[in-house]
């Protein structure tokens, strides 16, 4: 097998997650194996997310899960995504370029960084808040997203100073594609770790929350 990028073709089915999306690009589709090969995850790290999300979606019988089954909303699918629509306001899992602008201008000296998030999710919050008549955003939610945000600042940030060069970003929120420049981690990550910046991003979001309302 080759793991080449290739753009989805007619009929190919992709989700709202911009990883696990590049990893079907990439022609990976094990997703155990997957998280510690592409990404470096730890076994435990990996088992816990797989785990939750056969739990999440009652698969542990049917032994699989589709892409198309991670669109449900209020399972893990959510509203105010950094690059994606409400479910209440279009197709939750395409990208939108002008979304993946919105948090790339949010960059500071050229990287993605905890601060950029703060802002982009407070911008998409308000936005939501506004627009989108089904909007929820709970305690839940915001575990959810916290957690995006922590897997993306450090495994694609592989292990740096969870910050993200800009243009390795724009390249996995839009194209779903590993860019060339990116570099796996080069130590495994986490549960603790993943969990550690998720409890940091838990608390600004709440804070934020508690200001927009
Ligand atoms: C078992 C593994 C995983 C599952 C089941 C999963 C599932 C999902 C789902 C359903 C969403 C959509 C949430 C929303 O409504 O915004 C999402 C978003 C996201 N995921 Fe994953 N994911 C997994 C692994 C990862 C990994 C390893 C990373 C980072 C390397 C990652 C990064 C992200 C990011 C940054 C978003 C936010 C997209 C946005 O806000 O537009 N995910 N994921």
């Amino acid at each position: 097998m080759s793991y080449e990028w290739q753009a989805p073709k007619e009929g190919d089915v992709r989700s709202p997650c911009p990883a696990l999306n590049a990893m079907a690009n990439h022609g990976y589709l094990q997703l155990f194996e997957a998280l510690q090969k592409v990404f470096n995850e730890d076994a435990i790290l990996a088992t816990f997310q797989v785990a939750n999300c056969f739990t999440i979606y009652g698969k542990w019988f049917a032994g699989k899960i589709s892409l198309e089954d991670l669109c449900q909303h209020g399972k893990l699918e959510h509203d105010a995504s950094l690059c994606h629509v409400d479910t209440a306001l279009g197709e939750n899992w395409i990208v939108k370029k002008d979304l993946v602008d919105q948090l790339i201008a949010s960059a500071i000296d050229g990287k993605i960084k905890p601060e950029s998030l703060k802002n982009t999710f407070r911008a998409r919050y308000l936005n939501s808040k506004e627009n989108d008549p089904d909007f929820t955003f709970g305690t839940f939610q915001v575990q959810l997203a916290a957690g995006e945000y922590s897997l993306f600042l450090n495994i694609i940030g592989a292990n740096t100073n969870k910050e993200v060069d800009a243009k390795v970003a724009e390249i996995f929120f839009h194209e779903e594609r590993l860019a060339d420049e990116w570099t796996r981690p080069n130590s495994s990550v986490s549960l603790p770790t993943i969990i550690k910046t998720n409890y940091e991003f838990s608390k600004i979001m709440n804070a934020e929350i508690k200001e927009l309302n």
